[in-house]
């Protein structure tokens, strides 16, 4: 017998807190698209209360993604609630999540509150939320630190409110999977009505436990997992997507439980969320790492080479990690391109396919074979694209080993045209320095990171940026043949990021 674990996405949610990896919209919309090809069961889009841009990209969701069930985060106070309730309101299948700590520490030093206090406005956010959707989710936050026998009050009080998932975060990351595994064992167990709801789980990985621990939790009774693609979220990460599922799915024999991911959408879904965030996985990331199916080792390879499974225990293509069948050209055409975007996982029409296509016959007059990962970077770098307060019109730059860096930039701000030069330590430095100019404003950089996106000394350059506005870091990504310009694409990029969020208020869960 199988049992089978349904998966909760907080790409757009959990993940997006994590420094750096704010999405748009549209980003959210595309992000979202794909989940449900990939087939997740709920997808946490955001945390309406939070702010407009999120309140609307819930609704947005909720509107066009109609497999998965959709779901808002809330504290559980009412206006959390009613935003919620509100934003998902458009969605097929609704889902409220509503959660409040309950660990001594969290009570006493954040909340204020008595045990007496949390059980009641979580029975009374429970109750409330079940008027505006059919599924509540009930979360006690801090639950790996929280006593185990409070949890069992809290849970069954609003279980009989009506709460239809319990969920048990691990929210700083610190069990152990043995404990984690014991607690989720002991809560089956003592928590009344526990076999009429899903039993979820959802780790933090500070010590690099997040899987092992989401698993422990499925030996034990869990029906849900929550993740992220690619792990991102708050600090170290929440538990990885494609690996609980690739776990799962390889050693069905032992965990006997199974999802219904199509893993053959694991690599596109991985690298989407890659492209947008600008947050780029390390070569050994298990599974989605560009190293995970490499193998380099003359003894290995020969092993390979004999039989397969002697080194590997997963096939590639079943993450969908395939070299695709149509190979681009200068005399590829618009058809062909739209068709390869489609294989990568790309949907585009209209104007964005327009732009996407301009973009790559300009790449493959230059380059002879535009691979994959140009594509993918093109897409990224036309479609995916920010209110442009500010846009680069031209650019010029002298350097050498002789001379002192100067770069000449012209922005275009509405209908306006703004100039400025400045000389910098290097060409990227006097290149953001003349940009700070130019803006009036001194922009704080806090980190730059190139790489190229194939081999060959012809290939796409990729800049990731983040600058910092007080708490906030925004990510900026750009690439071009030439460095400098996918610099200045990056910086602008963030920046602009950056302006279009400063008008808004963020309230962050406390998570
Ligand atoms: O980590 C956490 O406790 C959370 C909750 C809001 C579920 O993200
Ligand atoms: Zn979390």
């Amino acid at each position: 017998m199988s049992s089978r674990i349904k998966i909760f996405d907080t790409t757009l949610r959990d993940g997006e807190q994590s420094p750096g990896c704010s999405m748009n919209k549209e980003e959210k919309l595309e992000v979202a698209s794909q989940l449900e090809r990939l087939g997740v069961d709920v997808i946490e889009a955001g945390f309406a209360i939070s702010s407009k841009g999120d309140f609307d990209s819930i609704a947005l969701i909720a509107e066009r993604i109609r497999n998965p069930v959709i779901c808002s985060l809330a504290r559980a106070v009412s206006k959390d609630i009613q935003a919620a309730g509100a934003a998902i309101k458009g969605a097929a299948k609704r889902r409220i999540h509503t959660f409040i700590a309950s660990s001594p520490i969290h009570m006493a030093h954040k909340l204020r509150m008595t045990e007496d206090d949390v059980v009641k406005a979580a029975v009374a956010a429970v109750t409330e939320a079940r008027h505006l959707a059919d599924e509540v989710e009930f979360s006690a936050e801090d639950a790996g630190r929280s006593e185990p026998e409070f949890l069992t009050r809290l849970f069954s009080e609003v279980i009989a409110a009506g709460a239809t998932t319990i969920n048990v975060p691990d929210t700083v990351g610190y069990l152990s999977p043995n404990e984690f595994g014991d607690l989720i064992c002991f809560l089956r167990a003592s928590v009344k009505g526990i076999d009429t709801v899903d039993l979820s789980v959802h780790c933090h990985n500070d010590l690099g436990l997040a899987t092992a621990n989401a698993l422990a939790g499925v030996i034990n009774g869990a029906t849900q997992i929550e993740c992220t693609i690619n792990g991102i979220g708050e600090r170290a990460g929440n538990t990885a997507l494609e690996e609980v599922v690739m776990a799962l799915h390889t050693r069905s024999d032992f965990y006997k439980a199974h999802t219904r991911i199509n893993t053959k959408e694991i690599m596109k879904t991985s690298r989407l969320v890659q492209h947008i965030t600008g947050s780029f996985v390390q070569a050994n990331k298990a599974i989605v790492g560009a190293n995970a199916f490499a193998h380099e080792a003359g003894i290995h390879q020969d092993g390979i080479l004999k039989s397969k499974r002697t080194y590997e225990i997963m096939d590639a293509d079943m993450i969908g990690l395939t070299e695709g069948t149509l190979v681009l050209g200068k005399h590829s055409g618009r058809h062909a391109f739209s068709q390869k975007l489609k294989e990568l996982g790309f949907n585009l029409s209209g104007d964005p396919l327009n732009k996407a296509f301009d973009r790559f016959k300009l790449l493959a007059d230059t380059k002879k074979e535009v691979s994959d990962k140009d594509l993918e970077s093109i897409v990224a770098d036309e479609v995916y694209q920010v209110a442009e307060y500010f846009k680069l019109k031209y650019i010029q730059i002298v350097a050498g080993n002789t001379t002192r860096p100067l770069a000449c930039v012209q922005l275009k701000s509405n209908d306006e045209l703004l100039e400025g030069a400045r000389t910098g330590a290097g060409p990227v430095d006097a290149i953001f320095q003349t940009i700070d100019h130019i803006i009036g404003e001194k922009i704080n950089l806090v980190d730059f990171a190139i790489h190229a996106v194939s081999g060959g000394t012809d290939a796409l350059g990729e800049v990731t940026v983040r600058v910092q506005d007080n708490s906030s870091i925004y990510t900026g990504r750009g690439s071009d043949l030439d460095v400098l310009v996918a610099s200045t694409k990056a910086y602008l990029q963030a920046i602009n990021k950056m302006l279009a969020e400063r008008s808004e208020t963020r309230v962050r869960p406390t998570v």
